[in-house]
């Protein structure tokens, strides 16, 4: 094991953040030029507000595999891995191949052969696709979902759940983030009318009371729990949920926009034999191209089936686009048999254990967890109640998913800056994907920066020390 390399040490009147925020700063002066240089174009110098961590984000040029480099050269072990879509590691090759045969006289905003056979291979792996339509982007698909449930059953609202993230889309931002009843800032109040969203702390005795009132049109879950993940849903919760809709007449939607070709080919659906009514794919289904998917039942998606004179409305100029489509293929091919899948799940696991051995090792209350291939770390901040962590043991069971999702942010954003100050990139909140690309070299770096990141957090008191 690398012996860590000493921080140093917090002069009079600077916390352990502002060393760590320093050393970020120092450690990345390429991306602060470049962030400088962004932010007098760019709204907040990103085109995304995750993406922009202060005090700048990182700007990359390239990766391969695993690894991404920055605009200063550095490679980083990559666990955002292009918002969760590259889980074949980054620029494989029958992809790479694929985009470069690529005829760019092709047009691209008409209908193609290239969009018939990806909706061909996504309708053979997802069980419940009768029917698919192509949409722009993920925020898009829950979009058109949303209209097909109302337009399906002629009932006016969705359910969703808290912190479970399907877009950015008026409707979709109700229920995003606390207070979850309420619109953000710059929606308007009258789509707090149009969404419900609900807790899945508990039992599911109130969704089912809900549901009961009889003006939900669809429930939407994210199969792997709130947050990507971050707040994992049991096999058996979701299959409640999923019964409880058909009981009361519900479209079920599934938004596997993460866990389409991530937790199995097939997806969760395929894995828990779901049958949604409506799915959602995008990032991997898209081939890490822009575009989004919905897949339904033959009913639902005939609404959509008869041109301009379809009963719902539906567009979208680069609509299953062939560049897309082309990286799509491509990478559908590579996952198909589900082994890079398995070894993505592999390493999770074992980088998962290794991370409570450094839990465990330094004392600290927390652990890290996860479905599939992807992973999280949940920390006890100095100041939260005791909910009886025992070190490096993933129990869930004490912890309500809604304690899980609102971890204090600038432990997350400590996190992400000493992480990247050690060549480790971590999605948003405190953790990310894996993909089959991922090796022993990016669990040593991982690790490493965690003991090192840990280490800093307990000796400044900021999480707790059992
Ligand atoms: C589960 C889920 N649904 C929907 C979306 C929205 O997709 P997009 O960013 O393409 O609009 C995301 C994006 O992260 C997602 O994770």
């Amino acid at each position: 094991m690398k012996p860590l390399r000493e921080p140093r040490p917090t002069a009079a009147g600077e916390s352990v953040f502002d060393v760590m925020r320093q050393e970020y700063v120092d450690t990345h002066p390429a991306s602060q030029a470049m962030y400088l240089r962004a932010k007098l174009a760019l709204a907040g110098g990103s085109s995304h507000n995750f993406r922009a961590l202060q005090p700048f984000p990182l700007y990359f040029t390239q990766g391969r595999g695993a690894l991404i480099w920055d605009v200063d050269g550095t490679p980083h072990v990559d666990h955002a891995l292009n918002g969760a879509s590259a889980i074949l590691g980054h620029a494989y090759p029958t992809v790479v191949e694929a985009i470069r045969a690529y005829n760019p006289t092709r047009p691209g905003a008409t209908n193609t052969e290239l969009e018939v056979l990806w909706g061909e291979r996504l309708k053979a792996l997802f069980p419940a696709a009768d029917l698919v339509r192509f949409t722009g982007s993920g925020s898009e698909s829950s979009t058109l979902a949303f209209r097909l449930a109302r337009a399906f059953t002629g009932k006016p609202r969705i359910l969703r759940f808290h912190r479970s993230y399907h877009g950015w889309h008026d409707q979709l931002m109700i229920g995003n983030m606390a207070p979850y009843d309420q619109a953000p800032t710059g929606v308007p109040t009258s789509e707090t009318d149009t969404v419900v969203a609900m807790s899945l702390d508990g039992d599911l005795s109130a969704v089912a009371e809900r549901l009961a009132v009889g003006d939900i049109a669809a429930v939407i879950v994210e199969p792997s729990g709130a947050g990507m993940g971050l707040t994992p849903l049991a096999p058996a919760k979701l299959r409640a949920l999923r019964d409880l809709a058909r009981r009361h007449d519900v479209l079920f939607i599934a938004d596997e926009n993460i866990t389409g070709l991530r937790w199995a080919p097939g997806g969760v659906q395929e894995q828990l034999e779901l049958d949604p009514d409506i799915s959602l794919l995008g990032k991997i289904a898209t081939g890490g191209y822009p575009g989004g998917v919905v897949l339904g039942k033959q009913a639902v998606m005939e609404q959509i089936a008869s041109g301009i004179r379809s009963t719902v409305g539906h567009s979208g100029t680069f609509n299953g686009h062939p560049l897309t489509a082309t990286a799509a293929i491509a990478t559908i091919e590579a996952l198909v048999d589900g082994s890079a899948q398995r070894r993505a799940t592999m390493y999770a696991d074992r980088l998962k254990s290794a991370l409570n051995e450094v839990f465990a090792e330094l004392g600290i209350a927390g652990f890290a967890y996860g479905l599939a291939s992807t992973y999280w770390v949940h920390l006890r901040p100095a100041n939260a109640p005791d909910v009886g962590i025992t070190p490096g043991v993933a129990s869930l069971g004490g912890i309500a998913p809604s304690q899980l999702a609102n971890g204090p942010l600038d432990i997350s954003e400590a996190l992400m800056w000493g992480l990247a100050t050690e060549g480790v990139i971590n999605s948003i909140f405190n953790g990310g994907f894996t993909s089959a690309a991922h090796g022993d070299h990016e669990l040593e770096t991982t690790v490493y920066a965690y003991r090192r990141v840990l280490t800093r957090l307990r000796s400044a008191g900021i999480v707790s020390a059992s």
